[in-house]
């Protein structure tokens, strides 16, 4: 199998529209026009409750990790380190676009959190976990996911510097990708967040005073 294919290929998985999916089969809504208007974990989450909300957070991530593990599939992977690294990004990337511009559902599709998150799982573990650290300790102090997964997307490069030392130059292209690509997703959530009308999600409730 080519790369190019491989590329297709993972942004079809990518693209398939879990959420949006899901409202329309099971609760026969869409999901994008409730609540934040996203087709997210997070929103699915807000509207159809949280065992659906985990149900599509855990897709979405599945999606992104199989798409990376592909490059598999190239038999140069086997050989070349720095080849293997560079597909397994490629792939990724196609499958976090296809979440956001599925070809499935009009292109109007998630803001990549979770399938991001996948696929840095699928590449770089460590600074997946990381990535959750920053996510759950936001969450935890704000109850704000959209704060959250912000701050863990700039938080990613952060963690790829102080991890490799001196990473690869692909790398350091990757690491500020998934930041901007996080800031770009949520720029109706940061317009939120600054006029302080923002939605909070009832997870970890802080206790009223
Ligand atoms: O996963 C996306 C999250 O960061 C924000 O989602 O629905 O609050 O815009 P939402």
């Amino acid at each position: 199998m080519n790369e190019f294919l491989l590329i297709v290929v993972a942004y079809l998985i990518g693209s398939i529209p879990t959420s949006v999916w899901v409202s329309q089969y099971f609760f026969d809504i869409d999901i994008r026009e409730y609540g934040s208007g996203n087709a997210g974990a997070t929103n699915t989450y807000r509207v159809l409750g949280s065992k659906w909300g985990t149900f599509v957070m855990i897709v979405d991530m599945i999606k992104a990790i199989v798409a990376v593990k592909l490059a598999f599939f190239l038999p140069d992977a086997y050989d070349h380190e720095l080849y293997l690294i560079n597909m397994q990004i490629g792939l990724g990337l196609a499958a976090v676009v296809g979440h956001i511009f599925p070809i499935w559902a009009d292109f109007r599709g998630g803001k990549g959190v979770a399938s991001l998150f996948g696929m840095v799982l699928g590449i770089q573990p460590n600074v997946a976990l990381c990535c959750v650290g920053v996510f759950l300790l936001v969450l935890f102090l704000t109850r704000w996911v959209s704060l959250s997964s912000i701050l863990a997307g700039i938080m990613f490069p952060v963690f790829i510097l102080a991890i490799f030392n001196e990473p690869e130059h692909l790398y350091r292209i990757f690491a500020v990708m998934v930041g901007l690509l996080i800031i770009f997703t949520h720029q109706k959530n940061i317009g939120r967040l600054l006029r302080g009308n923002e939605s909070k999600v009832p997870i970890l409730k802080h206790r009223d005073r």
